[in-house]
């Protein structure tokens, strides 16, 4: 495998070798993302622990190494070129431990599991605990960060911090952890009003196009307004540019058809923002995350 791995692959599985777990080289990254689009990684690592994660990303830092952590990659466009550096799937950090009705997660246990714990709002989600902290992510019935109790995330520095929810800096689609780029490691949550996940789940599959690959909404709601109304209303539901497509179900969202490339998504949200923009003077921003932007 070694062999045939580019220059970075190389470099990167020398800094690694001694670390639990797999390493693979020149890793395709569109069956890691659920838009199923994006070229390769250098490398992609899974570690079996946190302290593997933070052992790796400390070394991709001091040997220069471009890194990126990805958890469900659901809301990530991945470039048709790649990523020329580390890629850490939190797959492997799937810790799970309740402690006085009090859930102890790790970064990659899928939100679906979370959701029918104790986590009502959150149905239909996907991704990965450490992602939805990450961006805070929600419903319009509430968001992530309300239940959160602590967050333990690693600094620039090497060191792993635990933080309490007022440091965390949770905001609409948004925390301290996105801003700063601090990977999460473990979170812990206290259940939100148990309930009934089949209407939440059902609502989204009716007005949602949960039969194709996509990235969810692509923008993030402007104050007291809809991107979805906004889209449709500037009449941009089946535009399409190669085999990137705004959905007629739910015009937030593009999908891939088959094959649509990273730039046609892009192309897409240019488009998409022009006419929004001109129709309505409002300047739609991205709540996807384009890698490497
Ligand atoms: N609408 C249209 N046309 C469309 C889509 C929506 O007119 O093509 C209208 C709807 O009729 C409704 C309004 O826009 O009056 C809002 O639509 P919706 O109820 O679908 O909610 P949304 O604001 O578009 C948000 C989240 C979704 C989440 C739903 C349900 C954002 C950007 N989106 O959508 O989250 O699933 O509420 O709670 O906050 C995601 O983040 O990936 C996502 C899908």
């Amino acid at each position: 495998m070694e062999a045939r791995a580019g220059d970075g692959a190389r470099a990167l599985l020398r800094v690694l070798r001694d670390l639990p777990g797999e390493v693979c080289p020149e890793e395709p990254l569109a069956p890691h993302t659920t838009f199923r689009i994006g070229g390769r990684a250098a490398a992609l690592y899974r570690p079996p622990t946190a302290d593997a994660l933070v052992e790796a990303v400390v070394r991709a830092r001091s040997h220069g190494f471009p890194w990126l952590l990805l958890g469900g990659g659901s809301k990530v466009l991945v470039p048709d070129r790649g990523f020329p550096g580390l890629v850490l799937s939190t797959a492997e950090l799937r810790s799970w431990r309740e402690e006085d009705g009090v859930l102890v997660a790790g970064a990659g246990v899928p939100l679906s599991r979370v959701a029918r714990w104790g986590g009502w709002k959150l149905a239909g989600i996907p991704g990965t605990v450490g992602g939805a902290v990450t961006m805070n992510a929600g419903t319009r019935y509430g968001s992530i960060g309300e239940q959160v109790l602590w967050v333990r995330a690693l600094l620039p520095d090497g060191r792993v911090r635990t933080f309490a929810p007022v440091e965390c800096g949770f905001a609409y689609r948004d925390s301290l952890f996105r801003r700063l780029r601090l990977p999460v490691l473990s979170v812990a949550l206290r259940p939100d009003r148990r309930g009934d996940l089949a209407p939440l789940l059902a609502e989204r599959a009716r007005t949602q196009p949960l039969d194709l690959p996509s990235a969810g909404c692509v923008f993030r709601n402007p104050p007291g307004q809809s991107a979805g109304w906004l889209i449709d209303q500037a009449g941009l539901k089946g535009a399409r540019i190669g085999d990137a497509v705004v959905s007629e179900r739910h015009a937030n969202f593009i999908c891939n058809l088959g094959h649509a490339r990273a730039r046609d998504v892009l192309e897409l949200v240019d488009l998409v923002q022009d006419r929004v923009v001109s129709r309505f003077g409002v300047r739609l921003r991205l709540e996807l995350e384009v890698v490497g932007a």
